[in-house]
């Protein structure tokens, strides 16, 4: 199963995609955990890219699609299928993701969009803490930890991304709007595309992503 999951920041990409690769066992792309683990590792990618990220900019296509394809050859979890959550995010991206797949007599099977008003991420962001090793997700809130500021599973130390204030979000929005929608807009004129309302309970959007996957899609 080869499925890409779009989004606004916040919509859910991050919390849904895990359930996808555990359920279909395919591998979970996702482009800002590996920029988050070349800006921890300090690399002069990471140095770059944090300040792009910091600005809420996007890193340039050629790095992006070099990361996406060499995880694309060598991780052997996508071998079986994989998710990518972040990536495409312009149609530059979209156009060479196309071109990747068919020199390897693949396609896309799904193009999922999670659909939600700006207003209602406000509160998605500045209330969300991360696991950085791993990418794991809580919120204050909506999904608050069962100890306090500390990961479910390994019992280390959450924290909040730098782009998770307001301000930044803001400008996230706007390079969304800007560069990703014509994304959305590339797919949508396919027959994989489909929209989920992300505005709902995490649940509720998961049974939703299953009735897309259940019915079927095209490609393979
Ligand atoms: P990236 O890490 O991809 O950030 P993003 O797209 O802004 O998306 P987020 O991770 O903020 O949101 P999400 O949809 O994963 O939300 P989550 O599930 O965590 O990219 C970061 C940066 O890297 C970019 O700005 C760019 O600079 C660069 N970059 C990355 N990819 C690139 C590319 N391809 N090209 C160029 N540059 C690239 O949920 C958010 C919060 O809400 C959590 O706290 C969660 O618990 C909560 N939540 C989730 N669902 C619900 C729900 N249904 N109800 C209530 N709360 C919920
Ligand atoms: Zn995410």
């Amino acid at each position: 199963m080869r499925i890409i999951l779009m989004g606004p920041p916040g919509a859910g990409k991050g919390t849904q995609a895990p359930k996808i690769k555990e359920k279909y066992n395919v591998c979970h792309l996702a482009t800002g955990d590996m920029l988050r683990a070349q800006v921890a590792k300090k690399t002069e990618l990471g140095r770059q890219a944090k300040k792009i990220m910091d600005q809420g900019g996007l890193v340039s296509d050629e790095i992006m699609i070099g990361m996406i394809k060499s995880e694309l050859e060598n991780n052997s979890e996508c071998k079986s299928g994989f998710i990518l959550d972040g990536f495409p995010r312009t149609v530059a991206q979209a156009e060479r993701l196309d071109a990747m797949l068919k020199a390897r007599q693949q396609s896309l099977k799904h193009a999922v969009e999670l659909r939600i008003d700006d207003e209602l991420l406000v509160s998605r962001i500045t209330g969300r803490l991360v696991h950085p090793a791993s990418g794991r997700s809580y919120h204050k809130i909506f999904n608050p930890p069962q100890k306090s500021m500390t990961d479910d599973i390994t019992g280390e130390p959450l924290i909040q991304r730098a782009d998770d204030n307001e301000a930044t979000l803001k400008k996230r929005l706007a390079t969304y709007h800007d560069q990703t929608a014509p994304v959305i807009s590339y797919y949508q004129k396919t027959n994989i595309w489909r929209g989920i309302d992300a505005s709902q309970e995490p649940g509720a959007v998961w049974k939703n992503i299953l009735g897309v996957f259940e019915k079927g899609g095209n490609g393979n």
